[in-house]
């Protein structure tokens, strides 16, 4: 097993990652007030790994109590964050009732918004079961739900008590999961990382084969560079606002096709490949870097250009967007392969090129 820190003052907490670690209730005991945990899942979650992780906790003498929601990103809702509230209260749960997220993103971000809204904020603990979780949705705080009108519009900042990360449950993930998964690691090299980004060229056949060396050394790379990145920049005024490179093209194909008709990593994937072209025609990164990171992505089995959407639709899309400041659009670009920086210069004539480029 492997510890990192995310470095946050009082609000530090660790990671760990490694394998068989959901049935070590040993890790977690030491973060409860009170032996007492509400574990949020989903179905599908729920049928492979629930009863491991719980009876764990029950065997360290643990009052567990169960709740399991809609697989999927249609549950990222106000009526599924409900069904939360009416389960804590139902237990009446307390103020120091450990809210446990077991599963991916989704039920990470539905579970951290309860967390931080039940009584104004109960203790939390990420067990990250995808790919996408391990490497970034677990990481960081960012909890929330999305909105008809837009992609994760309602939520807080809420940082958990520790994440534990358990790369051996990658192994059930269906192979599209794990490709969306593999965008997000993809990006953590684009924008921080050239020697990792070229290590994936080099890996991404052992990756998708789940070999566990690789897949130990990705995830903590990734952890490595979200775990620094957030704790320079904790509500993203500066730097974190890197992280969403591809995101404010993605999370417009998310919206605009309606939430899971593309998996968030697979909307994520092709939002890259717009930002990179428009990147290339702001005149900053070659042909060239276009190809490889096209040719990365097309390899971990992700879409390299977006669906069928009005280029019109998408613009609105983006506009309403958090990354969107007083109307203005502001966009991740790559400087070259590993590093980015935001930028608010980007001529409309540019964005509309690479929006028509990408759909053509
Ligand atoms: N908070 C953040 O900082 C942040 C960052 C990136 C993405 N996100 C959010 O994360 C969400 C996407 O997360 P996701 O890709 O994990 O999706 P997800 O939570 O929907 O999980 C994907 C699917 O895999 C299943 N699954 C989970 N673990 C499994 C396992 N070990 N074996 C087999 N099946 C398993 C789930 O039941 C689900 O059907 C999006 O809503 C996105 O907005 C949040």
């Amino acid at each position: 097993m492997q510890t990192l820190r995310v470095d946050l003052g009082e609000r530090a907490y660790p990671i760990h990652i490694g394998e068989h670690l959901l049935s070590s209730a040993g890790l977690i005991l030491p973060q409860l007030d009170l032996p007492r945990v509400a574990i949020v899942t989903d179905t599908t979650v729920a049928a492979l790994y629930l009863q491991l992780l719980a009876e764990a906790l029950q065997a360290g003498g643990v009052d567990v109590m169960n709740i399991v929601l809609e697989d999927g990103e249609r549950s990222k809702d106000w009526a599924t964050l409900n069904r939360i509230y009416d389960a804590l209260l139902g237990r009446r749960c307390d103020r120091k009732t450990t809210l446990v997220a077991l599963g991916g993103g989704v039920v990470g971000d539905l579970a951290g918004f309860a967390a931080a809204t039940y009584m104004r904020g109960i203790p939390f603990i990420q067990v990250p079961t995808t790919l996408l979780a391990q490497v970034d949705s677990s990481i960081g705080g960012k909890t929330g739900i999305n909105h008809p009108l837009g992609k994760n519009m309602i939520g807080a900042f809420y940082q958990p008590r520790m994440v534990l990360a358990d790369t051996s449950v990658l192994k059930s993930l269906p192979p599209r999961q794990l490709s969306a998964g593999m965008a997000e690691v993809i990006k953590h090299g684009l924008i921080r990382d050239a020697a990792f980004f070229a290590w994936l060229e080099q890996n991404m056949d052992k990756l998708l084969a789940c070999d566990p060396q690789a897949l130990a050394f990705a995830v903590r790379r990734c952890c490595e560079i979200k775990a620094a990145v957030v704790a320079e920049d904790e509500r993203e005024t500066g730097v974190r606002a890197l992280l969403n490179f591809g995101h404010t093209f993605g999370h417009a194909i998310e919206s605009g096709l309606g939430y899971g008709a593309w998996l968030h990593g697979e909307a994520v994937a092709a939002g890259m490949v717009m930002a990179a072209e428009l990147s290339r025609r702001m005149g900053l990164i070659t042909r060239a870097d276009v190809d490889r990171i096209i040719a990365l992505l097309r390899r971990a089995g992700l879409p390299v250009a977006p669906p069928e959407i009005a280029p019109g639709l998408v613009l609105e899309l983006m506009r309403v967007d958090k990354k969107a400041e007083g109307g203005k659009l502001r966009f991740v670009l790559l400087d070259r392969i590993g590093a980015a920086s935001v930028r608010t210069d980007v001529q409309d004539v540019l964005l509309r090129q690479s929006l028509a480029s990408g759909i053509g």
